[in-house]
């Protein structure tokens, strides 16, 4: 059995082209696993991101036929079994360095702009397990990038995005964040958070089920007293 991919390459900036692999299956592989072996056995030149290859470290995520997947955690077999070519692509909405390589910078640069963290205090770290469990869904967030390659809104400037949101809203409701005002300040206004299109595309291909558009409703519902 085999698998066949058709890969977006662009080893030089603006020299975009597609190129067909095939790629003997074998029992278990992923799509990342696939890609390694390209790599290791036809074309030592294709670039793409891993690290963790257990969908934790979140840089894996590229576009599979169109659709945010991370690479690790995508078993190949159904496609090879339906005969299917896939498409493969880096995440849609960002600029790219090469092939499935996208420029992760402004995402990095805006999380530390926002400071989504929290401040050291002398303060119990410890909160009660209920309020624990609400903010677990948003700390598990990856910062894979998926949401943000799928949100038709992120491509207005001023949006800050999914991710962003998902993020704030652990801080927001988290007890051990002092200051609120900043973060209601960075969602409404910074962030212009009441853009969202509630179209819950970042839902659908969260891969740690977030779900940021769930948690961007919960914030438009507690922040509309201070709009
Ligand atoms: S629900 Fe909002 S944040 Fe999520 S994809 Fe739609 S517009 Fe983007
Ligand atoms: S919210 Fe989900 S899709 Fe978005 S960056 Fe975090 S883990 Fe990835
Ligand atoms: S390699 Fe870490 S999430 Fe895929």
């Amino acid at each position: 059995m085999v698998l066949r991919l058709k890969i977006r390459r662009e080893k030089e900036k603006g020299k975009v082209y597609y190129e067909s692999f095939q790629v003997p299956y074998e029992e278990g592989m992923t799509l990342l696993s696939a890609l390694q072996r390209i790599k290791e056995e036809i074309d030592p030149s294709l670039t793409f991101r891993h690290f963790c290859r257990a969908g934790i470290c979140g840089t894996c995520a590229l576009m599979v036929n169109g659709f945010p997947k991370l690479a690790c955690k995508e078993q190949v077999l159904p496609y090879v079994l339906f005969g299917e070519e896939l498409i493969i692509e880096p995440l849609k909405n960002f600029e790219v360095l090469r092939d499935l390589v996208v420029d992760n910078e402004k995402v990095i640069g805006k999380i530390k702009e926002l400071r989504l963290w929290i401040k050291e205090t002398k303060k119990d770290p410890r909160i009660p397990p209920e309020l624990s469990r609400k903010i677990e869904d948003s700390a598990d967030c990856i910062l894979c990038l998926s949401c943000q390659a799928y949100c038709p809104q992120v491509l207005e400037e001023k949006y800050a995005g999914p991710l962003f949101f998902a993020k704030l809203y652990r801080f927001y409701e988290d007890p051990r964040e002092e200051d609120k005002a900043l973060r209601i300040s960075q969602a409404i206004k910074e962030g212009n958070l009441y853009h969202c299109l509630s179209c819950n595309k970042c839902n659908l291909v969260c891969p740690k089920e977030v779900e940021p558009a769930t948690l961007i409703r919960e914030l438009m519902q507690t922040m509309d007293v201070y709009t």
